[in-house]
């Protein structure tokens, strides 16, 4: 009999997706499971897939890996059903792919930047941030302009902005940390005032958490990287026009031969410290130093990978070759794990 490499189990989220991909640049559908099952099962796992909604909660998962997806709904909302099961899981003793810290950090800047604190190579720190829960801390704060302020949860540069003077910074983080629409923003302003005839303090609905950071000058746009094991895909994003941010901005460029292998040695870096079978990275490069803007570890966006016409690869001398291939995302995925998993045994 064959022994078997271990238990794994594919949790989608509760409509039934798992992951997303892009056929197209504007369209998306779920990772196909079943041939990331068939990558597995080659490779000797025994595979379950469920929905996250429905599991046995009866049942124990102890010891079993579980690889799962994060979801961008509404105001979070699907997604912190996720997390509840997911830490219900791993308290279980179930293995999560990756840890749960890296699903928390999806979508929310402030647990990010929390993790960024412990990578222990001052180069992936040359962006420092703050945390903060709400407006009132960070306006009390002094702080050296120009800096940049980021509301957790945006996406697309969107929830990022620059303040280069005091006003444009109240303005920014009075907005990012307004948690009321604009509708119950109003309504709870009636209800302070209603409140202060009866001396009941207010109610704080400048409660979103959100992040301030230093600002990397002369960026023109950003490096991203997706990581799958040893294969690095890469896009060359310009920045908006006018503006400082790259992501969100449509604007894919040619990479200059002469920044590629600085990038994809900063890239490894990264990967060694972070350890996980796939990753996102966002790196900005100014000329001198290379900076890490973002990562992400789960549910991240798939299109560089759809995009590229290959990826790169590192040879034994230790210089980055490029593979004129179109992935699969499903292929890139089960390899990845598969070494990941093949690792950490
Ligand atoms: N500290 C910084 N200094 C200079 N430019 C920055 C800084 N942080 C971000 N940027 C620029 O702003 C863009 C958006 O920032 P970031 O990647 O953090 O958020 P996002 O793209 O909205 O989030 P997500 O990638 O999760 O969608 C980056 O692509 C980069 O060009
Ligand atoms: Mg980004």
């Amino acid at each position: 009999m064959v022994e078997s490499s271990g238990q794994i189990m594919l949790l989608t989220d509760p409509r039934g997706w798992f992951w997303k991909k892009y056929n197209n640049r504007n369209q998306t559908e779920s990772l196909d499971l079943t041939q990331i099952e068939d990558h597995l099962v080659t490779a000797g796992f025994q595979v379950e897939i469920a929905n996250i909604a429905k599991l046995d909660w009866t049942r124990n998962y102890r010891g079993m890996h579980i690889l799962y997806t994060s979801s961008e709904d509404f105001n979070g909302g699907t997604k912190s059903f996720v997390e509840d099961v997911l830490l219900w899981l791993e308290k279980q003793g179930s293995i999560l792919v990756p840890s749960y810290h890296y699903l928390r950090a999806h979508h929310n800047k402030v647990m990010m930047e929390l993790l960024r604190h412990s990578f222990l190579d001052s180069e992936m720190k040359t962006i420092q941030s703050r945390i903060f829960p709400s407006c009132k801390m960070a306006l009390e704060h002094p702080f050296a302009l120009p800096i940049v302020v980021k509301s957790a949860s945006g996406a697309g540069s969107h929830g990022v902005a620059l303040a280069k003077t005091k006003k444009q910074f109240i303005r920014v983080v009075r907005s990012f940390s307004r948690l009321a629409g604009w509708d119950f923003a109003a309504l709870f302003k009636i209800r302070n005032f209603l409140r202060a005839f009866k001396r009941q303090g207010p109610v704080n609905y400048h409660n979103e958490k959100f992040v301030i950071q230093n600002f990397v000058p002369d960026l023109s746009g950003d490096y991203k990287v997706l990581v799958f094991n040893d294969h690095y895909f890469v896009l060359h994003r310009k920045n908006r026009q006018n503006d400082f941010r790259a992501s969100g901005s449509g604007q894919f460029i040619a990479i200059p031969s002469e920044e590629i292998q600085g990038v994809l040695n900063f890239a490894r870096k990264c990967q060694t410290a972070i350890r996980v079978p796939f990753l996102s990275l966002d790196i900005g490069f100014d000329g001198r130093s290379h900076h890490l803007i973002e990562f992400q570890c789960v549910s991240f966006g798939l299109k560089a990978l759809t995009l590229s016409t290959g990826y790169y690869e590192s040879s034994d001398n230790g210089i980055w070759q490029f593979v004129e291939k179109q992935s699969l995302a499903e292929s890139e995925f089960s390899r990845a794990l598969i070494v990941y998993l093949q690792m950490i045994k």
